[in-house]
């Protein structure tokens, strides 16, 4: 079910009101899940909110609910079906609520690859690691093949728990954190990387490129991250003289490169709430996280790293409507929009993602409400 007819239009002066009684009426049986880059309006309904690992140890954390409302986008939504137990259902409020990014590697375009990989030789020696922001089905295909997952949070362990495996890395799908990890915190060379391109015959990379690479990088990114620019770091510390300048590491190499700093969604969260009063930051990262962070730390000047950016659509299509659609249905007994994964796929993408949780040094899962 995608978004039937009754989804109560925005005007709706009783949206607040609603979603308060439908969420009362499920108590405990519910638990909502809120992204960090989810509009106000859903996230003052949240249980939890974090970022997509916070988000995933926090769905594993919570067996007692018989409903995850997962307000964030397909792949959080499938990673918390596969981490819960069969008897508990995840909802998306909005079907439509996709990743550009996880869509820019199919399933058969990454058994192309590493038919490809194998072709050159190189598929024995090679660890796959794929970020979060996949399908299931690549999880699945990382599980398989000996490797794990990551999220911005801990691409470093997963990296280097990948060379501890293998000679090579498949990094997938976001060349932009994959190189990002391996330049910035592997200290390994710009050349050691190569890009695979799915749209190319081979992958575009011949098999001596293939061989002599460390690290092959999916040719995917952010619609969101990637657009920030050099330019917009030179503009921004021309108009805010002092300002510290913080970036997602799914910004293109050249962007981390020119800010002063480079972190997750959590990372930057962290690092504005510890800054000192009175100090300025510009923010490479998404727009309704960083209109909270502003409003919220009205003691710092918190700017937007570029004005022409805007907001992940996709994020945004969960809105207070859909929300309260799925929940006054599960208060009619009615799962709607329940996100499911096959059980052959949810046990090899399990497999990949409980190895990420049991990285070393990864954080236990936090307490549950914010
Ligand atoms: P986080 O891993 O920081 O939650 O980011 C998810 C995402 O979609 C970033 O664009
Ligand atoms: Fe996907 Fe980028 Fe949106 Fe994150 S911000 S959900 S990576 S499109």
């Amino acid at each position: 079910m995608s978004c039937p007819g009754d989804l109560p239009p925005p005007s709706d002066a009783d949206l607040v009101a609603r979603a308060a009684t439908a969420k009362a009426a499920l108590g405990d049986r519910v638990f909502i899940l809120g992204h960090h880059y989810q509009r106000d309006e859903v996230i003052a309904f949240a249980d939890v909110t974090g970022d997509s690992f916070k988000l995933a140890q926090q769905a594993a954390a919570h067996p007692e609910a018989e409903y995850i409302v997962f307000c964030g986008v397909h792949f959080m939504a499938e990673s918390a079906d596969i981490l819960t137990a069969d008897t508990q259902h995840v909802v998306l409020p909005d079907m439509a609520a996709g990743c550009s990014m996880a869509d820019m590697a199919a399933a058969s375009q990454v058994d192309d690859c590493w038919r490809r990989l194998e072709s050159a030789g190189v598929a024995d020696v090679t660890v796959p690691l794929t970020y979060m922001n996949s399908t299931a089905a690549i999880k699945a295909f990382t599980g398989r093949h000996g490797g794990t997952v990551c999220t911005s949070s801990n691409a470093k362990r997963a990296m280097q728990w990948g060379f501890e495996q293998g000679e090579k890395i498949l990094f997938l799908p976001d060349q932009h954190l994959g190189r990002n990890t391996a330049v910035l915190d592997l200290d390994l060379r710009l050349d050691d990387c190569v890009l695979y391109d799915p749209h190319k015959p081979g992958g575009g990379l011949t098999d001596d490129q293939l061989r002599d690479a460390r690290v092959i990088l999916w040719r995917g990114h952010c619609s969101v991250h990637g657009r920030f620019t050099v330019d917009s770091v030179a503009e921004v510390r021309e108009r805010i003289p002092g300002v510290t300048v913080m970036v997602h590491p799914e910004c293109q190499h050249e962007v981390v490169t020119a800010a002063d700093r480079v972190g997750s969604t959590e990372q930057i969260i962290a690092a504005v709430e510890a800054a000192e009063s009175g100090t300025s930051w510009a923010l490479g990262t998404e727009l309704n996280l960083v209109r909270r962070l502003a409003l919220a730390h009205p003691d710092k000047q918190v700017a937007f790293l570029d004005r022409a950016v805007c907001y992940c659509s996709t994020m945004n299509r969960i809105d207070l409507p859909h929300l309260v659609w799925a929940l006054e249905h599960l208060v009619e007994g009615q799962v709607v929009n329940r996100i499911t994964v096959d059980s052959d796929t949810a046990h090899w993408a399990r497999v990949a993602l409980e190895r990420m949780l049991a990285l070393p040094g990864t954080p236990a899962a936090p307490a549950s409400h914010d």
